[in-house]
C-alpha cells in the first residue's frame, strides 16, 4: 500500500477524492495536522498537531465489514482500556479518543481515522487524547500498530482466514453500546429502547412496539 504524507491538508478524506480522481487506488494518506478536518454528520473534527490524521482508500470489497472491523484494530494499536459506542466512536470513561468517517466516493471507499495522541484539544470536555491517559506516547509507534493490525487483518480478509463472525464478537466484546437503553435519532422519527444486538447492518432495539432493527447509516444519533 502506498502511503502519502502530508504536512498539511485540508481533510485528508477530501485529498483522497482528489487522488482517486486521478485514477489511484490502495493508498493511505496522512497528515500531520488538518485545517478543515471533517467529522460525521457534518461536523468538525478539530485537528492540531500531535494527532493522527489518516484515510485509507481501498476497493468497496468488504466496505460493510470496516465500520465494525476498525474500531476493534484502534483499540488494539492505542492498547488503552477504551469502548466502542455505536456506530464506531472510540471512547475512554465516556470521552471521545477516536473517531472514523467512512465515506463512499466513485467506486471505492475511503476510511478516515482521528486518533487524539498529544494534540491540543483546546479544553474540549467531550474529548480526551492518549496522552492524558498514559502519558508518554508516541504517535508513529500508535500508526505503525494499527498500520500492521490493518494489513494483516486485510489479507486475512481477502483470503478467507478470518471469519465475520469472530470480528463481530470481537466488536461486542469491546462494545458500551449492547445492553443500553438509548434515544436514536433517525432521519424522520426517534426511538428509544435497549439495545440488544449490532451487526453489519445495523443495530437492533427492544422498544414499546417490539423488536426494531434500523441501518448503521439511518443513525444520526445515539444518547
Ligand atoms: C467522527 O467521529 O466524527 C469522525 C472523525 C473522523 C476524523 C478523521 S481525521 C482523518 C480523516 N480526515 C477527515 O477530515 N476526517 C477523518
Amino acid at each position: 500500500m502506498k502511503i502519502i504524507k502530508l504536512k498539511e491538508v485540508d481533510s485528508t478524506n477530501e485529498y483522497a477524492k482528489k487522488l482517486i480522481d486521478e485514477g489511484e487506488s490502495n493508498f493511505l494518506v496522512i497528515a500531520d495536522k488538518q485545517y478543515r478536518g471533517k467529522g460525521r454528520l457534518g461536523r468538525t473534527w478539530l485537528s492540531k498537531p500531535g494527532g493522527l490524521y489518516f484515510s485509507i482508500v481501498l476497493e468497496n470489497k468488504f466496505s460493510y465489514i470496516f465500520p465494525i472491523l476498525i474500531p476493534i484494530l484502534i483499540i488494539k494499536a492505542i492498547d488503552v482500556d477504551a469502548k466502542i459506542k455505536f456506530p464506531n466512536d472510540i471512547v475512554y470513561k465516556g470521552k471521545k479518543l477516536s473517531g472514523i468517517l467512512i465515506e463512499h466516493y466513485k467506486d471505492k471507499i475511503i476510511v478516515g481515522i482521528g486518533i487524539n495522541v498529544e494534540n491540543d484539544l483546546e479544553g474540549l470536555d467531550v474529548a480526551i487524547s492518549l496522552k492524558e491517559i498514559k502519558g508518554e506516547v508516541k504517535k508513529e509507534e500508535i500508526f505503525n500498530n494499527f498500520l500492521n493490525l490493518f494489513l494483516e487483518y486485510y489479507k486475512k480478509l481477502l483470503s478467507g482466514e478470518i471469519r465475520e463472525e469472530e470480528i463481530l464478537k470481537e466488536y461486542k466484546k469491546l462494545s458500551e453500546t449492547i445492553g443500553r437503553y438509548v434515544k436514536l435519532t433517525l432521519p424522520n422519527e426517534e426511538v428509544r429502547g435497549t439495545v440488544f444486538d449490532i451487526d453489519f447492518e445495523g443495530i437492533s432495539l427492544a422498544t414499546e412496539e417490539g423488536i426494531r432493527k434500523f441501518p448503521i447509516g439511518d443513525v444520526k444519533n445515539l444518547r
